[in-house]
């Protein structure tokens, strides 16, 4: 079985508030997507406990301006033998992604994951997991963590910006969603294609690549995630990874 990434990466870091963009951004001295790429790709130990690389090929998404950057940012960390392309993104996430599969040939069966650059810590573990559960049959899995927050729904707000309470979601059966993403990569081409087809239409638009997969009516499953695999968006979030490192 074919294992295919896409990592992105084309993403200009707006509220980072960094001089460069996002995945460029040094942690530990090497830029975020260097990071995120080297644990996508870390050979895991498989049942027999052999190393065995999971990732055949890696498709990188990068800002239009800074495709040779990001290709040396992250051509150090790929080993021998996985095939590594560089290419420009478009201008929202989902776009970059849609580019990106373009890049990933036509065997539907392959298992495709969807990796944030902004999630550089994510383990090779995780990696794993989501891996596992799509080989297992699961189609499309997204890993998730329990929300520890009360959530209430609001809306809309007053003159005054304070905004009514409409509900308090039951948090037991919430879960906030991670990157990497798996699927069979012929069902993630049909989800993308058909978000494509319904462009204009702001109701079909999904902020994750599984949700573009739920809007085909197919079914989605959650894995445990992992909390080193936290998104990096603001400032303090970068400091907090810089604070904790890989590990914890
Ligand atoms: N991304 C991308 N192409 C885009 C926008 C985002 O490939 N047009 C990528 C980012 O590089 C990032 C991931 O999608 O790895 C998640 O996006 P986000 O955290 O929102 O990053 P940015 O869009 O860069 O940040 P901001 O929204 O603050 O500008
Ligand atoms: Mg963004």
């Amino acid at each position: 079985m074919r294992v295919l990434a896409v990592l992105t990466a084309a993403g200009s870091g707006t509220r980072l508030g960094h001089a460069l963009p996002k995945a460029l951004v040094p942690l530990h001295e090497e830029p975020l997507v260097a990071h995120a790429a080297r644990r996508l790709l870390a050979a895991c130990p498989g049942p027999d406990g052999a190393a065995t690389r999971l990732v055949d090929e890696l498709v990188v998404t990068a800002p239009a301006d800074l495709v040779d950057a990001v290709r040396g940012a992250v051509a150090p960390v790929v080993a021998d033998g996985v095939r590594l392309v560089v290419v420009p993104g478009g201008p929202t996430r989902q776009a970059s992604v849609a580019a990106a599969l373009a890049h990933l040939g036509d065997d539907d069966d392959a298992v495709v994951l969807v990796h944030d650059a902004a999630r550089p810590w994510a383990p090779p573990e995780l990696v794993a997991r989501v891996v596992a559960a799509v080989a297992a049959g699961h189609d499309a899995v997204v890993p998730g963590l329990p929300v520890t927050d009360t959530v209430k729904r609001v809306g809309p707000a007053d003159v005054a910006h304070a905004e009514p309470v409409r509900e308090t979601v039951e948090r037991s059966a919430l879960r906030a969603v991670q990157t990497p993403q798996g699927f069979r990569l012929g069902l993630l081409r049909r989800a993308h294609d058909e978000a494509a087809r319904h462009a204009h239409d702001e109701r079909v638009a999904a902020s994750d690549d599984a949700g573009l997969v739920e809007r085909l009516g197919r079914p989605v499953w959650v894995v445990p995630g992992d909390e080193r695999a936290a998104k990096i968006t603001t400032a303090r979030d970068l400091r907090v990874a810089e604070l904790l490192g890989e590990d914890a």
